[in-house]
């Protein structure tokens, strides 16, 4: 089994400028002098210098220039003042690395012109170890922005868990109900398990790149996975997110993240998390309380990103209901249910963080 992290003495020997920053503190189930805020999509449209950077290029351009990828990284910490940073990257990459194609469509979203469908296809796909090198410009991304961010703002890197990462590649993008992917994990079971092996398999180099670039923690990215009824995510899915887990090595605390996962929040603590993140539509007390408290695991959340969009009192009311469910601190990380949406003002995001930077803690327990 992987030692948590809060069980580990920096094997990796990180700066004490990291090894204590608030967001690591907080990793470790202890309570750090400030509450730590990142948000989901920091980098990304909301952001004119992002639009600007973005502009005459295609996302996958931007992804692929190590430069740029790191900048937009940087900056956006920086314009923000969040406590970690997020390569700036994609969970489908990875597909791309494994010989699918992929394309990002404006309005559309991504899409993958040649969807698998059935064993063969699952058998055509690239050698994992070959994908993970293809994606080797993530990883370079990341030693670029690690000399880049202030020595004391740890870099988070990521990649999609199997059950995301399998939806796209089956229904060739997004998707509501996932019935093709639900149709072949019923009906053709053993395909599907050759299908998620071979995403973890290609998964494991291509986060360890990551955290040998200079990443000091690292998100699994489970979207989707919330649209599976527990039984079956319990047999069909959470074995392969446990072995990529288990894989992500020591001293790197691992978050894994999903939406409408309130049932599902026990299997990603049991899969290996040190942080388990919180859509927003999950009661964050009770689910902590669930798992086990500070004590047990640390959690990150859940404020609803459409908050953002309305007036700053009602949003920092909504942001006070959150840190009122984060106990006195400990173990707690601020961020959004899911992303932040292209729309938001980013004045708006930046009185969010002010306005968590701002709170005394410990903080006060809730009354509710
Ligand atoms: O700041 C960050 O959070 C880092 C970068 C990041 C992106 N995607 C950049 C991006 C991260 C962590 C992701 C993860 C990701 N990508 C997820 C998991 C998180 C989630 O949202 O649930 C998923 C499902 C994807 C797949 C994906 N990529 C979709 C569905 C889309 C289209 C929808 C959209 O928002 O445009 C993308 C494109 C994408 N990934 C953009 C960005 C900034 C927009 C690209 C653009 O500039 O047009």
């Amino acid at each position: 089994m992987r030692t948590a992290f809060r069980h580990t003495d920096n094997p990796r020997a990180m700066s004490s400028d990291l090894w204590e920053s608030h967001f690591l503190t907080a990793c470790r189930g202890q309570r750090p002098s400030r509450v730590p805020v990142w948000l989901m999509r920091q980098a990304g449209r909301y952001m004119r210098e992002y639009r600007e950077v973005r502009a005459g290029r295609s996302f996958l351009e931007l992804c692929q220039d190590v430069h740029l990828a790191s900048e937009v990284t940087v900056h956006a910490q920086g314009r923000i003042d969040a406590d970690a940073a997020i390569i700036f990257a994609d969970i489908l990459l990875i597909l791309q690395g494994l010989g699918m194609p992929l394309e990002y469509v404006k309005g559309d979203g991504p899409v993958l012109a040649r969807p698998l469908r059935r064993d063969r296809d699952v058998a055509a796909l690239g050698d994992p170890q070959a994908a993970a090198d293809a994606c080797g410009y993530v990883a370079e991304a990341v030693a670029l922005t690690r000399r880049d961010l202030p020595s004391d703002v740890p870099l988070i890197g990521f990649c999609g868990a199997p059950f995301t990462l399998a939806s796209y590649a089956i229904e060739g993008g997004g998707s509501r109900q996932f019935a093709r992917t639900r149709q072949l994990m019923y009906e053709d079971t053993a395909t599907w398990h050759r299908l998620s092996e071979t995403l973890v398999a290609a998964s494991i180099p291509y986060a360890r790149a990551q955290i040998d670039a200079g990443a000091q923690a690292f998100q699994i990215f489970d979207s989707w996975a919330g649209a599976l009824p527990r039984a079956d995510y319990r047999e069909l899915v959470w074995p392969h997110l446990h072995a990529l887990a288990q894989e992500i090595p020591e001293g790197i605390p691992l978050i894994i993240f999903g939406t409408n996962t309130g049932h599902l929040l026990g299997d990603f603590r049991d899969a290996g998390a040190d942080v388990v993140g919180i859509d927003a539509v999950t009661d964050m007390a009770s689910a902590w309380k669930g798992l086990g408290g500070p004590q047990r695991v640390s959690v990150q959340g859940n404020l609803d990103p459409g908050l953002l969009l309305a007036p700053r009192q009602r949003l920092l009311a909504a942001a006070d209901r959150v840190l009122a469910q984060a106990g006195d601190g400990s173990g707690y990380i601020f961020n959004l249910g899911h992303g932040v949406f292209k729309e938001t003002d980013v004045e708006r995001v930046i009185a969010l963080i002010d306005h968590v930077h701002q709170q005394q803690l410990p903080l006060p327990e809730s009354s509710a």
